[in-house]
């Protein structure tokens, strides 16, 4: 989500990165504790709540809540959502179920951004290939975030690879973004486009690659919760996140765990 006016892209010093890298470890962790703890029967409130002991417990500032008046620590997108669901005591995880997780946390005013999505028991295998498909189409994004490339080479890198899988629907009216002090920064990172367009990448920019991939349409839909964003058609979604910086020796996945 990215709204503002087009500013200059901000520069982390080595030593921002690092606590950069800090708030991605903890998204990382906090993600894999999700990760875990999907099952049949949990209900995203569960999730959620989880996430925000995880977030506090290691002493940093969980960067959902309350921005723009989101109401929790993590976005829970089940099935046909394909971002920004809010996580209920009402909604129960099935077997069969898709689940996206989104999460960032704040270090020291610094943003980690990541999401993953998890089969809840087992999926179709269409299903499983949807997620195979998006989560690799989002390091084909980071791998070219190459420092002296142009940003459109990344959406483009994620197009690419989609489109040679089959026919997926890339969601447009949702990109990544750049991330540091805030966690929505300039520019916008779409999940297309052609290569070789847009500012040249400069080590220390960051940027937040999410490309989400349905089964079917990439058209959307807002639900009157005026948050939860579904396919227009109400087949399945996959949503891949992770927050990067250009270095001289190539992307460096900062919400990765090693
Ligand atoms: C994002 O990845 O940018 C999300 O975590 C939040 C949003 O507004 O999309
Ligand atoms: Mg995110
Ligand atoms: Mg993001």
């Amino acid at each position: 989500m990215w709204k503002k006016r087009k500013s200059a892209i901000q520069i982390k010093s080595r030593g921002e990165l690092d606590v950069m890298r800090e708030a991605g470890l903890v998204v990382g962790r906090t993600l894999q504790r999700l990760t875990e703890a999907v099952k049949p029967g949990i209900t995203t409130a569960d999730l959620d709540a989880i996430a925000e002991d995880s977030i506090r417990s290691e002493g940093a500032t969980p960067s959902f809540k309350g921005y723009q008046g989101f109401p929790a620590c993590i976005c829970t997108s089940v099935n046909e959502e394909i971002v920004h669901g809010i996580p209920s005591p009402s909604k129960v995880l099935a077997e069969g179920d898709v689940i996206s997780i989104d999460c960032g946390a704040i270090v020291d005013g610094w943003h980690g951004d990541s999401a993953v999505t998890v089969p809840v028991g087992e999926i179709t295998p269409e299903e499983r290939r949807l997620l195979e498909v998006c989560e690799e189409s989002m390091w084909r994004g980071l791998a070219a975030g190459l420092a002296g490339g142009r940003l459109s080479d990344i959406g483009h890198a994620v197009e690419t690879y989609v489109r040679g899988q089959g026919d997926y629907g890339i969601v447009e009216e949702y990109v990544g973004h750049g991330i540091g002090t805030e966690m929505h920064m300039d520019p916008a990172v779409p999940n297309y486009g052609l290569p070789g367009r847009g500012p040249v990448l400069v080590p220390g920019m960051c940027f937040a690659v999410e490309p989400m991939v349905n089964l079917g349409t990439a058209e959307t839909l807002l639900l009157d919760d005026d948050w939860t964003v579904i396919t227009g058609d109400g087949r399945r979604s996959a949503h891949f996140e992770h927050t990067f910086a250009v270095t001289e020796d190539g992307p460096w996945v900062l919400t990765a765990l090693d």
